[in-house]
């Protein structure tokens, strides 16, 4: 598929059927994924894969079963493999107090990074594993973690410098796309709204 058929094509996927997702197939697209761009080449993004019966030690914990029972997404979970995109704050103050970098002052800690680039470059190795998913006819829904951090953190022996980006569920498109996302018919906005050309324009006034 060409790159713009995937950009187009690329949709959340909620609705799985019950299959494995080919272990080396993953590897590649995960390989290919984190050739994104990162600050300073820093490359702190990394993945924790679960596939098989160890889905479950992230489920049982973000979605208990008597929860599951009425979860709109109901076939989401037998997506046949979870990502998790993990990333380490820490790395980005490391590699900018190394020589090349020093003269940034970004080297002096967290609260010296105006923007987070940490979770800037994960998002991009995430857009790229969501096209190369949408490219190979598989299907990838992504969601936070949220409040359940911790406690996942702690099942999968995640080390407490790392922060979980994202979830993404990937898998086999099930034929049945199942209910639509609360987000789903949400239109964009049209591009001269969002493009400000030779500096930002006001948007017009709504005609009264
Ligand atoms: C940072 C982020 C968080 C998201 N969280 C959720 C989520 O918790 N649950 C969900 O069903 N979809 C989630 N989505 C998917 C968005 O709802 C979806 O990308 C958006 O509605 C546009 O639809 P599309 O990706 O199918 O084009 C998330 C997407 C992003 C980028």
């Amino acid at each position: 598929m060409e790159l713009d058929r995937a950009i187009r094509a690329r949709r959340m996927v909620r609705a799985f059927d019950d299959l494995p997702v080919d272990p080396s197939a993953l590897t590649e697209l995960l390989d290919l994924a984190r050739r994104a761009p990162s600050a300073g080449h820093t490359a702190a993004t990394e993945f924790v894969v679960l596939t098989g019966d160890d889905r479950r030690r992230y489920w049982d914990l973000t979605l208990p079963a008597e929860r599951r029972a009425n979860f709109t997404f109901s076939t989401l979970p037998l997506a046949g493999a979870l990502v998790l995109v993990l990333t380490t704050p820490e790395a980005y103050p490391q590699r900018y107090s190394e020589p090349d970098k020093r003269r940034t002052g970004l080297g002096e800690g967290l609260d010296r990074w105006p923007v987070p680039f940490w979770w800037v470059d994960a998002g991009a190795v995430i857009e790229n594993l969501l096209l190369l998913v949408a490219d190979r006819g598989l299907g990838a829904c992504l969601f936070g973690v949220f409040e359940h951090e911790a406690a996942i953190c702690t099942e999968l022996n995640i080390p407490p410098d790392r922060r979980i980006v994202a979830a993404i569920a990937v898998g086999h498109p099930s034929d049945d796309s199942g209910p639509r996302g609360r987000s789903q018919d949400r239109s964009r906005p049209p591009i001269e709204q969002i493009i400000h050309r030779q500096g930002y324009s006001p948007a017009e006034p709504e005609p009264s």
